[in-house]
């Protein structure tokens, strides 16, 4: 990826940054979804991406699993749109997929909601499936729970 640095975990002062971005990024207000927590404690699984000349380029927020160590789960993750389509994305998970199989992880999850088609498209690209779970997230909160073997070629 031209124009790029090599991924890199998460760091806790990456956390303005990200705040700054998220929610024109995702195209709504984000809230707490984007929490302190992913940073400041998680931060090490997560990964960033940002620009030569420091500019935030994408992140992705995600955990291995204590409850099922097996699994490495992204509680989610974003590219600036102006590089979207070029594999950051992708990079992102490989990251992520590549620290989790390293640390015994077998498997990865994501959640998407079904009518997020970039979200669901983009899952599917990377060869994850999995059942739509109606009210997985409370009522009318809908999700696809996608999940792939690791590593993620
Ligand atoms: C989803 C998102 C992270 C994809 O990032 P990206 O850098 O554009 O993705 P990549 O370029 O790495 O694409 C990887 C694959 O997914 C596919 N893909 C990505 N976005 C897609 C879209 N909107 N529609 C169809 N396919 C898409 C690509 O075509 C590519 O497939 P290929 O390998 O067969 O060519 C980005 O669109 C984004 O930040 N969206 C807003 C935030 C969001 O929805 N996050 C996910 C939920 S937490």
């Amino acid at each position: 990826m031209p124009g790029l640095r090599p991924p890199r975990p998460l760091v806790a002062g990456d956390f303005d940054a990200a705040r700054e971005v998220a929610d024109s990024w995702f195209g709504h207000p984000v809230g707490l979804t984007l929490h302190r927590l992913f940073f400041d404690q998680l931060g090490p699984t997560g990964v960033w991406i940002e620009s030569t000349d420091g500019r935030p380029a994408g992140f992705l927020l995600g955990l291995i699993s204590t409850a099922d160590p097996d699994l490495a789960y992204v509680h989610m993750h974003a590219v600036d749109p102006a590089l979207r389509g070029q594999g950051v994305g992708a990079s992102l998970y490989r990251e992520f997929g590549r620290r989790a199989g390293e640390a015994g992880c077998t498997r990865i999850r994501a959640l998407a909601a079904p009518h997020r088609e970039g979200a669901v498209a983009f899952h599917r690209a990377l060869g994850f499936d999995g059942p739509l779970r109606e009210g997985h997230l409370g009522p009318g909160e809908d999700r696809i729970v996608f999940e792939r073997a690791l590593p993620i070629t």
